[in-house]
């Protein structure tokens, strides 16, 4: 550990583009999220947001209310298990779970599994039953209906996304007679950054409704109710996480009405969370290499673009960034903020307001970036290096890394031709 004044000065010692995640703050995410909700429900965090694991680690149950690990690939399982995190604990999620990393999953223990489908299913309780194992599956539901058009949407229409919530009545006693698995709940992920605390308290009400005429259409009692997420944080722009102060009553109201046994566990309430919990611990520090002038518009080029922050863009999920330099006034002048790649698709903010006066070498920093930064960004696209990550606490710098990208060689059989 060692001391440190001011992000300048880490960008000084450990160059740029440089990520900042200050586990302060993070933990202020965690107990504010965990202050929103009812007392008895578990918190998954998405390790998709961010698999630092030293952020992983941060949000493990300790002394405070910790978060269980939500895994979608066997790289995440990696991340949670080098973090701390008890795989009987995990959820293992995802539409292309493959026989290997099943396999993978099981051998180290992890027992929880969201099936996205009958064969999802099937390939779960294979993979359990070659190791002597029953899984416990979460049935994910592509409700048919929803509450409110909000935030980004993954159910109602036809994805790869859950088991569609008007075939589980004729489905039901295939679904429960899979060798190897034993229906332990429900997972209903229908919305990611909700637009308002309305939108978020609408979706997971109408959540718990078609939670409940499942349960009776199933047949079986549910141990665990995994209502999703939508938690929502600024990215890559100034602004703070959203506060949800009626949230836990609505809840309340909502379980008790369709859940009366809730409250003893009949099911075990739990809800999702990535950007939420991490978003807001995160600063990306980009140094501007250059200033152009192209016919009358000025573009400020970053060691920093798509390939650093903003893999994301694609789906149109975060442009524009904004940016902002701490020893400048509040002047502003109108310019694009273009990334370092040969592609006129690295562009992390087109003609927008950034600080007056930028010059070639000036430190900028992009608030609001502790999720879906280098994981979600295109960190191979034109061979730069990975951007470095700084993790911070109470002053101190706790540790700096990079991803290194290692091209590994197979033996090739000789070929006899
Ligand atoms: C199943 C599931 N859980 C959790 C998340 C995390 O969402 P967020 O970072 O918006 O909380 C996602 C994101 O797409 C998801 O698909």
């Amino acid at each position: 550990m060692s001391p440190y004044t001011s992000l300048d000065e880490l960008a000084r010692i450990h160059g740029t583009p440089l990520y900042v995640y200050d586990l302060d703050r993070l933990d202020a995410a965690r107990r504010d999220l965990f202050g929103w909700l009812p007392d008895a429900c578990d918190v998954f965090y998405a390790l998709k947001a961010n698999p630092h694991p030293e952020l992983v680690r941060a949000l493990r149950p300790g002394d405070g209310r910790g978060c269980r690990a939500e895994i979608s690939s066997t790289g995440e399982l990696a991340a949670a298990l080098e973090a701390g995190h008890a795989p009987e604990d995990m959820l293992y999620t995802g539409p292309g779970k493959t026989a290997d990393e099943l396999t993978e999953a099981i051998g180290h223990g992890v027992r929880l599994f969201s099936a996205e489908s009958l064969t999802d299913l099937e390939h779960i309780g294979t993979a359990a039953l070659a190791r002597g194992a029953v899984a416990d599956c979460l049935l994910r539901i592509n409700s048919v209906t929803a509450s409110a058009a909000s935030g980004v949407r993954m159910t109602g229409k036809p994805t790869q996304f859950g088991i569609d919530s008007e075939t589980i009545a004729d489905l039901a006693p295939r679904l429960l007679s899979v060798p190897g698995t034993s229906v332990a709940g429900l997972h209903l992920f229908s919305q990611s950054n909700a637009a308002d605390e309305a939108a978020l308290i609408g979706e997971f009400r109408h959540t718990v409704e078609v939670a409940s005429r499942i349960e009776r259409e199933l047949g079986i009692p549910l141990r665990l109710l995994d209502i999703g997420g939508g938690f929502a944080a600024p990215y890559g722009q100034h602004g703070e996480r959203a506060a949800y102060p009626k949230l836990r009553a609505e809840l309340e109201s909502a379980l008790d009405v369709h859940f009366p046994r809730w409250r003893q566990g009949a099911p075990r309430l739990a809800v999702e969370s990535g950007r939420y919990l991490v978003g807001d611990c995160g600063t990306l520090l980009a140094s501007v290499s250059n200033i152009k002038v192209s016919r009358g518009r000025t573009f400020v080029v970053l060691d920093a673009g798509i390939n650093t922050f903003g893999g994301m863009s694609g789906l149109g999920r975060i442009l524009p960034v904004s940016v902002r330099v701490e020893s400048r006034g509040e002047e502003t002048q109108r310019a694009s903020l273009a990334g370092p790649l040969c592609t006129p698709g690295d562009i992390l903010g087109r003609e927008i307001e950034v600080p007056a006066g930028l010059r070639p070498g000036d430190l900028v920093a992009i608030p609001n970036t502790g999720a879906y930064g280098p994981t979600a960004s295109l960190v191979m696209f034109l061979g730069r290096p990975a951007p470095g990550e700084a993790v911070v606490q109470g002053g101190e710098v706790l540790s700096v890394s990079r991803i290194e990208h290692v091209r590994t060689y197979r033996e090739v059989a000789q070929s006899h031709g």
